[in-house]
């Protein structure tokens, strides 16, 4: 037993809104949990009380054995918090930011220097580090904010939709990061509302909805539940496209799906196997494939099998939201 992150039964209501109704939360020393679910899920509640910046109506929540509302101060040694919204301010430069973040967390002046030199060398951020954050490109200023959230080398860090809004570069470049603090011991607790995000970092994922776990395991078991992925193709010739869906068709038992004016070909598969089957059959036909993959389910798909109802539906229940960080 070596859960570093242990949840149980957390309540949270604001007005009308049950934002946390019920959550069990755990994560061992040493990996990635990633919580998935779409807007208004509860996710950032849920982070918020485990950095102790919110008090839950009920239940209990540890970190490393300490209880995030009777242990605040031992609990916020402990994590570094990157919040949805960036929080370094915009006017200062990189290395201002960090300097000032160091000496707010007591660092001595020079430690607090030397300090904000290692982390901007180490997120790659040493020339821009004498430019204002406002001239900083939104992968930089997430990889400053993450540098921010490393200044005292916590052993929990809360990355609250570290990704949200990056092109996939800066979100490569973030998952790097991610992945290099975990291999150095770290444990990672990420909010995402990418399954391929969850995917590509987490070692156990909890999927919210409503406030509540609608499921938990490792990717694997999760696209075991789903049950599907989807495959993609498209022949190099456009004029066989017919031919090509009616192969897939065939292997697949299933009507796919053809996008008229890309060709693309679309179909749900239930045994990643078959793409192997259908790689043959297409050579056998003499068509090239211009594309072919197995793609991931989307967050989408992944609640529509898990809830019965898609994404959209949930987030127009909601209230709308104000800045809530
Ligand atoms: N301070 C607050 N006051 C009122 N309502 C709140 C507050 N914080 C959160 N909520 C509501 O609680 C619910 C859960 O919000 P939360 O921010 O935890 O969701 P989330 O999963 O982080 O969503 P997103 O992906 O949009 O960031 C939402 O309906 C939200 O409007
Ligand atoms: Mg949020």
């Amino acid at each position: 037993m070596d859960d570093v992150i242990r949840a149980e039964g957390l309540h949270k209501r604001f007005g009308d809104t049950r934002a946390l109704d019920g959550v069990d939360i755990t994560a061992r020393r040493g990996t990635v949990l990633g919580v998935l679910g779409p807007n208004g899920a509860g996710k950032t509640t849920a982070v918020r009380v485990l950095a102790t910046l919110l008090k839950p109506d009920a239940g209990r929540a540890e970190v490393c054995g300490y209880d995030v509302v009777k242990d605040a101060v031992q609990v916020r040694a402990l994590i570094g918090l990157t919040g949805q919204y960036a929080s370094v301010d915009e006017e200062l430069t990189g290395t201002e930011n960090l300097v000032m973040i160091a000496r707010l967390l007591d660092f001595g002046r020079r430690d607090a220097k030397a300090r904000a030199r290692q982390l901007l060398d180490r997120f790659r951020l040493t020339d821009a580090g004498s430019r204002a954050v406002k001239t900083y490109s939104g992968g930089m200023r997430r990889r400053l904010d993450l540098a921010a959230s490393l200044i005292n080398r916590p052993e929990i860090i809360y990355l609250d939709e570290p990704t949200t809004g990056l092109d996939p570069r800066a979100r490569n470049e973030v998952w790097d990061t991610v992945r290099g603090v975990v291999a150095e011991g770290a444990t990672v607790l990420l909010t995402t509302q990418y399954l391929e995000e969850a995917d590509a970092l987490a070692d156990q994922i909890t999927v919210f909805d409503h406030g509540r776990v609608i499921a938990e395991g490792t990717s694997d078991d999760l696209k075991g539940r789903i049950g599907r992925q989807t495959l993609v193709v498209r022949a190099s010739e456009p004029y066989r496209t017919a031919q090509l869906t009616a192969i897939v068709a065939e292997l697949t038992g299933e009507k796919p799906e053809v996008q008229g004016p890309t060709g693309l070909v679309t179909v749900p598969v239930h045994d990643p196997r078959l793409v192997s089957a259908l790689v043959r059959r297409l050579d056998e036909a003499s068509i090239v494939a211009a594309e072919l993959a197995l793609r991931m389910p989307s967050l989408d798909e992944v609640f529509l099998t898990l809830t019965g109802r898609p994404v959209e539906e949930a987030e127009a229940e909601l209230v709308p939201e104000g800045s809530v960080a």
